[in-house]
């Protein structure tokens, strides 16, 4: 095993030669140093594991080099040489760094135990600073992985967002594919699909709903009548009176329309809106004749915008009514077939619906 290098500085040689016979059986391997001006160039020249200095030298004392090891080598510990006289001048040298001091004369036995403790010490310093250090590269590699990866999931979620705006864009060109097919249906009924769509956002818009129930009002406000593929043509376009077996055939057009959208798994909510839209608030709707509460609230929407939207449209049989015509209208049908607080928001905006609702 390679013998640890000790540099023994004191301008005594009489003790420097003392100190090195002691090492050298302490199995140390020992370099000799008389102090003086060149004494930092041999600190900085040789390869040694401890310093042994003695306090009191002519041109650098003791505490200069203890000071110039702690700043250039501080894992290298220091061990003073003092004398009984030098008490203040040791405690100095504690307080800047000294590991230990060794009062002349100096016996074997306590100059070894004191260079292998300070050596243990060294020892376990540089174990320390080397797991301090490991942990520390650990840490950075760590960071970086858990920044990669919440790279990697900003951009998943990125791509998921886009996926799902491109399916919600692809639902709407789809809803709007059936509102227009339903319109095709009924001549009388041009743009009514989209007059629902905008009457029926602004009152959810008054209700403050969530952008959930906005997103099914909207569809549902579009595709509210599309059971009407499934009527006779005969039958929606007649502009004489229905009799009771045609009007029971246009009632069922809730029920077909319901069906048809709840084939599609996003649009459960949907399909209920739908099947409710001609409840009415007294219960005398269809098709199960619920009543206030609990009829859902995007259903009494879309009945409010429906009788709204065909009051101020033409149709075969009537001209369109004005806006304050509609409304007193509508204010008598208030909490029998209407849900009272929708009319009322209605009533209060009134100047939002007009200029759509004639165009
Ligand atoms: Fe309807």
């Amino acid at each position: 095993m390679q013998k640890r290098p000790i540099l023994v500085i004191d301008d005594e040689e009489i003790i420097r030669k003392t100190l090195s016979i002691h090492l050298t059986k302490g199995n140390y391997s020992v370099i000799q140093s008389a102090g003086g001006s060149g004494i930092f160039d041999e600190l900085k020249n040789n390869n040694y594991e401890l310093v042994i200095s003695d306090i009191r030298m002519p041109e650098v004392n003791g505490l200069q080099i203890l000071e110039y090891v702690k700043k250039n080598y501080d894992d290298i510990p220091v061990l003073i040489l003092t004398g009984l006289m030098d008490l203040n001048i040791t405690i100095d040298a504690m307080k800047m760094g000294a590991f230990d001091f060794l009062i002349k004369p100096i016996t074997k036995e306590h100059l070894l135990n004191t260079v292998q403790n300070a050596l243990h010490n060294r020892d376990l310093l540089i174990q320390n600073k080397k797991l301090e250090r490991e942990n520390m590269e650990y840490r950075t590699l760590l960071e970086k992985k858990v920044e990669m990866r919440t790279d990697e999931l900003n951009n998943k979620t990125i791509e998921l967002e886009n996926a799902y705006e491109t399916l919600q864009k692809m639902n709407f060109q789809m809803v709007k594919v059936l509102a227009e097919a339903i319109e095709a249906k009924d001549k009388y009924t041009r743009g009514h699909c989209d007059r629902m769509r905008f009457t029926c956002l602004k009152i959810g818009e008054l209700l403050s709903i969530s952008e959930e129930e906005k997103t099914d009002l909207e569809f549902a406000a579009l595709l509210h009548d599309l059971g009407k593929i499934g009527i006779a043509d005969s039958i929606l376009n007649k502009i004489d009176a229905l009799s009771e077996k045609e009007f029971n055939m246009i009632k069922e057009h809730s029920l077909i329309g319901e069906k048809i959208i709840s084939e599609i798994s996003s649009f459960k909510n949907v399909s209920k809106i739908i099947k409710h839209h001609h409840e009415n608030y007294d219960g005398t709707g269809y098709p199960d004749g619920l009543k206030d509460g609990q009829i859902p609230l995007l259903s009494r929407i879309i009945a409010v915008a429906d009788v709204f939207d065909a009051l101020t449209s033409n149709r075969p049989y009537r001209k369109s009514l004005s806006t304050e015509n509609a409304i007193t209208e509508i204010k008598n049908i208030s909490g029998t077939k209407l849900d009272p607080t929708i009319v009322q928001h209605l009533i209060n905006n009134r100047g939002h619906f007009h200029k759509n609702s004639d165009t």
